[in-house]
């Protein structure tokens, strides 16, 4: 068992698709997972995008359709009310595109692999909110011209989004969680090994992950049992 935590501590949070499964959005890599109908050279690189837009567009698209039939559930919602009653800071770090967190009112929340719900113009750069399909027309709203729109997605071999922010917070917090994620993608595998020593460690996940044994502490569970245990454990000052 870990030690109590200071109250102005800072505490880390990984996410992945596991904090979204019981939301209804299919994990990556279970057996029915989306990487199961998919291959990710065809849909999830700049190179798959080059080769067939229309392919990787329609992927997407269809994941942010299924964005509207589907609500934030009880770990998102523990995560958000961490934040709101921690004493100190959290900082949520997800690897998800998609916007539960968000919705269940997370506000200090970094998006590494970026956002569904955003679109990119690769003539100007800029980064739009786009909510509905992209098409082969589409105009960036932003400097107008037509068909250059791409999904604000990290695709594998593309750098995850905000580094330097989520290294600096890994070195200075005290505890770091990680929730729902298998451990196969890096860098935020390799999250657990860039905490200072001494720092709390736990995973929250329905399995061990690839990176377990690095942790601390490991509870296994469905996170929307095992996350708000977790976060009334935190929130309970020992009496
Ligand atoms: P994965 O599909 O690799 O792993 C999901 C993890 O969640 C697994 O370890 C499951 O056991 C666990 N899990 C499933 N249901 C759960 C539940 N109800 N409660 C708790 N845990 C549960 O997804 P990620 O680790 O998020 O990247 O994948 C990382 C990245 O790989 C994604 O961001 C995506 C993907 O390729 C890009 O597309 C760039």
């Amino acid at each position: 068992m870990n030690s109590p935590v200071e109250p102005d501590a800072l505490i880390v949070i990984l996410t992945g698709a596991g904090v979204s499964a019981e939301s209804g959005l299919r994990t990556f890599r279970a057996a029915d997972g989306l990487w199961e109908d998919h291959r990710i050279e065809d849909v999830a690189t700049p190179e798959a995008f080059v080769r067939d837009s229309r392919l990787v567009q329609r992927f997407y698209n269809e994941r942010r359709r299924q964005l509207r039939q589907v609500a934030p559930n009880a770990a998102h919602h523990a995560l958000a009310r961490l934040e709101r009653e921690w004493s100190g800071e959290v900082l949520l770090v997800t690897q998800n595109v998609d916007d539960l967190h968000e919705r269940a009112g997370s506000q200090n929340l970094i998006h590494m692999h970026g956002e569904l719900l955003k679109a990119r113009c690769l003539r100007c750069g800029q980064i739009c909110a786009w909510e509905t399909d992209i098409l082969e027309d589409s105009q960036c709203p932003s400097c107008s011209r037509p068909s250059c729109l791409r999904p604000h997605i990290v695709w594998f071999g593309e750098m995850p989004l905000k580094l330097n922010r989520i290294s600096a917070a890994l070195a200075r917090c005290s505890v770091f969680a990680a929730i729902g994620t298998s451990g196969n993608v890096y860098p935020a595998a390799g999250f657990v090994s860039m905490v200072a020593p001494g720092t709390q460690t736990i995973e929250l996940n329905l399995d061990a992950s690839m990176v377990s044994s690095a942790f601390r502490e490991c509870i296994q569970g469905r996170a929307t049992d095992a996350v708000p245990a977790w976060v009334e454990r935190l929130l309970t000052p020992l009496g």
